[in-house]
Parts: C-alpha cells; sequence; structure tokens
C-alpha cells in the first residue's frame, strides 16, 4: 500500500506557483489576487478560509477577506459580488459555502462572473466542463486530478465508483474521471444515498472516491484488493484530549481499509491540501489570462 500525499504533492504545485508568481513580479506584471467571501461563522468554513488566505500569502498572491453577518441580505452579498466582478485587480471570487439558508447559493453562484469564478460553480465553467472545454473546475475535484497525475496513478480502462453526486465533489468528478484524459478514461458509476447494492458496486471498483460526508462509511468488506481509494470526506469529531476539541475522519475507515489498497488518501494530508493547491492554480490561470 502507498500512501496518496497530498501534503507533499501540494507543496510541490504551490513551490512551482511561487516561482511563477515571483517571474510576474519581476517582469511587472499583475500579480494573482483572490477574494474570499466568508458569511457567518461556520466552525469548519473559517477554517478552510483561513487556510486558503494563507496559502495565497505563501505562494506571493494578493488576497482579500471580506466577512459578513450571517444574516446579511442576500441583495447586499449580490451587489459585493457585483463589485468584486468590476474590479479589475481582483482575478478570482470565491464564496465559501454553505450559506445561511436564506441566501439562495445558486443565485450568488450564478451571479459571479465566469471568467472570475475560481471554484468552477458556475453553470458556464460547469457546461464548458462536461464538453471537456477549458475551464474553470471545481477546487477538490480537480486537486484530485492533479494528486493522480503526481503519483503518475494508472486509471485508464478502470473502473472507478464515485460515492456522492453533489455539485462540488461527485458529479464534477464523475465527469472528469470519465473524460478522455490522462488521468481520466475511467468507467465510472456514480452512487449516492438511494443506490440498493452500493456495497457490491464498490467491491467491482478500481477505484473509490469516497465523497458522501459519512464518517468511516467505506469498510474493508466493500473495498477490492488492490483498490485506489481517495478520501474526500473530512469530519469533525469530538474529542477533548484535542486542543481544538476536534479531529478530522474521513469517510473511509482508514485502518481496515488501507492494507487491502494500492493507493490510499490519508485524512487530513490527503484530498484536502490538493484543494487549496488547485484553488491557487486556477486563480494563477485566470490573472495569466488577463497578463
Ligand atoms: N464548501 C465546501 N467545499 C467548498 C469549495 O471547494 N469551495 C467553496 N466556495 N465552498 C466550499
Amino acid at each position: 500500500m502507498e500512501i496518496l500525499d497530498g501534503k507533499k504533492a501540494a507543496q510541490a504545485i504551490k513551490d512551482k506557483l511561487k516561482i511563477d508568481v515571483a517571474q510576474l513580479a519581476a517582469e511587472g506584471k499583475k500579480i494573482p489576487h483572490l477574494a474570499a467571501i466568508l458569511v457567518g461563522n461556520n466552525g469548519a468554513s473559517e477554517t478552510y478560509v483561513a487556510a486558503k488566505v494563507k496559502s495565497c500569502e505563501e505562494v506571493g498572491f494578493k488576497s482579500t477577506l471580506i466577512r459578513f453577518e450571517a444574516d446579511i441580505s442576500p441583495v447586499k452579498l449580490l451587489e459585493k459580488v457585483q463589485e468584486l466582478n468590476n474590479d479589475p485587480d481582483v482575478d478570482g471570487i470565491l464564496v465559501q459555502l454553505p450559506l445561511p439558508k436564506h441566501i439562495k447559493e445558486s443565485d450568488v453562484i450564478n451571479a459571479l462572473d465566469p471568467d472570475k469564478d475560481v471554484d468552477g460553480f458556475h453553470p458556464v465553467n460547469v457546461g464548458k466542463m462536461v464538453q471537456g472545454l477549458p475551464a474553470f473546475v471545481p477546487a477538490t475535484p480537480h486537486g484530485i486530478m492533479l494528486l493522480l497525475e503526481h503519483y503518475k496513478v494508472e486509471t485508464k480502462g478502470k473502473h472507478a465508483v464515485v460515492v456522492g453526486r453533489s455539485n462540488i465533489v461527485g458529479r464534477p468528478m464523475s465527469i472528469l474521471l470519465s473524460q478522455n484524459s490522462n488521468p481520466g478514461n475511467c468507467t465510472v458509476t456514480v452512487c449516492h444515498s438511494r443506490t440498493h447494492n452500493l456495497k457490491e458496486l464498490c467491491l467491482q471498483a478500481d477505484m473509490i472516491v469516497a465523497a458522501l460526508g459519512k464518517p468511516e462509511f467505506v469498510t474493508a468488506d466493500m473495498v477490492k484488493e488492490g483498490a485506489v481509494v481517495i478520501d474526500v470526506g473530512i469530519t469533525r469529531i469530538e474529542d477533548t484530549n484535542k486542543k481544538s476539541g476536534f479531529r478530522l475522519k474521513g469517510d473511509v475507515q482508514y485502518e481496515t481499509v488501507a492494507p487491502k489498497c494500492s493507493w490510499i488518501t490519508p485524512v487530513p494530508g490527503g484530498v484536502g491540501p490538493m484543494t487549496i493547491a488547485a484553488l491557487l492554480r486556477n486563480t494563477f490561470t485566470s490573472c495569466a489570462q488577463k497578463n
């Protein structure tokens, strides 16, 4: 069994970005600028956005964090999105999800300028991605593709089972893995909460992408010997022994599943860091398109 070390692979991507940004600066060109909007004070979202902003600093990007109270009116939020759309200095806009219930997420996503939608959630980017055209690809599935590429994991002709059909991970992941690309060229099955024979399908998988948000859902009896297992889950479990008060659990029961795998991602240190690296790559691309 080998570890798909997302921390290492993400660092390699960030190191390269750092050099590329320094080059832009040396040529007197524009430096990438990511604007992140955080609404309310969801603990996990706070952590994710802080990590994204910190990574921007690490590679030399500009970043702006815009915070709103949870009860902000949808109109005010949309006004801010418009302002950022119109700001020529801003290359990427990220609205951290989930948003409070009174705000329709699709309204906010649809208001983004697709050319600044570095999360790849806008229907224009989703449509382009489905057609295999250049587009901003959502950071988590993009990061997983970069991880598979980094470790040269063979995917061609393999049966990939994606567990979860969210717009952020499962659905785009299934599209990317099925595309005529490397990594890619998989035969893909998408499973979800209504799938009847989930265990049987997983047992047929050469690769499992677990993205359903249920800690330790994938157990050893569901995994074929030699499978590649990608764990997207990051659920916070209360742990009074930890300074933070919680520890992170993936969607895969790591201890029992890992011995059966050819490759597996740990949690933390697997998909998470790659998500940030992919977001930075998208922001750099957006800036390069202007430069
Ligand atoms: N919430 C969970 N994942 C993501 C992500 O990749 N981007 C944004 N904006 N919100 C998220």
